[in-house]
């Protein structure tokens, strides 16, 4: 289960993030970063975030510390954005917090290494997924205290948006060729060796258990939340099998456009009319402290 806490202050957005989590405050007296149930993207993201990052973690990768963040409104009433006003306006209820890492910094190939062993196991963790965000263009990789740890696992998991294709999707190949990772030589059958006994039916929906039931009622197509989280059990537990070989690992696309869906990339708020709005708030604090 994941450990449910109240936020108690909003500190500030995170402005590389295009979904505009917030580094929030809690009643643990721990800081997190926030994905609102509120945002653009939805809650299907939330529920990708945490099927994804449970099952990470189980198989031994790192990943930041999930909870289930209460949020009431009200926390921001104080915001001089209106962006983050209406974000936080919208998401009363359970949100998704990642515990902070403070200190780290983003991956970079050229500044790092990591081994095929590790490499592998990353790279053969997004093909169950089907991670299409962890490209050289946008790694979702830390570097924090000389490891790697992976975030943001919105965009896994695809077949929730379109239910229908989830049986094709279970045998559909992975193409890692723009994975960040690609070029550290993966190990991908010492991964799958190493890791396809552990995903089993049980642990698969341990780990769909932990989405609280509110982000997924009322799922068309479903009776109810317990037909919706054994669908997400049974299509990852179809992708195991025989994973390895679906993997390909082929030329690195030059400067082509990004292979990730529209919905995640053309989210349309960003970044031109945000930038409006960091100003507005930036101007906002300044005349606060003058
Ligand atoms: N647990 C964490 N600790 C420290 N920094 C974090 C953490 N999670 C996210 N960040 C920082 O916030 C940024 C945005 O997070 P994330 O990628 O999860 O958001 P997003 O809205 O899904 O972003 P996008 O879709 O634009 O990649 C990250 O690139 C990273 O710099
Ligand atoms: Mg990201």
């Amino acid at each position: 289960m994941l450990s449910e806490i109240t936020a108690t202050r909003y500190v500030t957005p995170l402005r590389e993030g295009g979904s505009l989590p917030g580094l929030v405050e809690a009643d643990d007296l721990g800081t997190y970063v926030v994905k609102f149930t509120g945002a653009g993207q939805g809650r299907r993201t939330l529920v990708a975030e945490v099927v994804a990052g449970r099952l990470a973690d189980a198989l031994g990768l790192r990943v930041p510390r999930l909870a289930a963040v209460q949020l009431d409104p009200v926390i921001g009433l104080g915001e001089p954005d209106q962006e983050v006003q209406e974000l936080l306006k919208a998401s009363g209820g359970l949100n998704l917090g990642m515990d902070y890492l403070p200190g780290s910094i983003g991956f970079d190939p050229l500044a790092y290494t990591v081994d095929p062993a590790e490499a592998g196991r990353v790279v053969w963790f997004d093909a169950l997924v089907n991670n299409v965000d962890r490209s050289w263009r946008n790694p979702n990789l830390l570097v924090w205290h000389g490891d790697l740890w992976l975030i943001d696992h919105g965009a896994c998991l695809i077949w929730q948006h379109n239910w229908a294709s989830a049986p094709a999707a279970a045998a559909r190949s992975y193409d890692a060729s723009d994975h960040v990772l690609a070029p550290f030589g993966p190990d991908l059958a010492a991964a799958h060796a190493a890791l396809a006994p552990r995903v089993t039916e049980e642990l698969l929906a341990a780990c769909v258990a932990d989405v609280p039931d509110e982000w997924l009622v009322d799922e068309p197509g479903f009776d109810d939340v317990a037909a919706l989280r054994a669908a997400h059990t049974a299509t990852l537990l179809r992708r195991v099998d025989g994973l390895a070989e679906r993997i390909v690992v082929g030329e690195r696309s030059a400067d082509g456009p990004s292979r990730a869906p529209g919905w995640l990339t053309e989210w349309p708020h960003r970044p031109a009319e945000r930038r409006g709005s960091e100003a507005a708030r930036d101007e906002a604090r300044e005349g606060g402290r003058a």
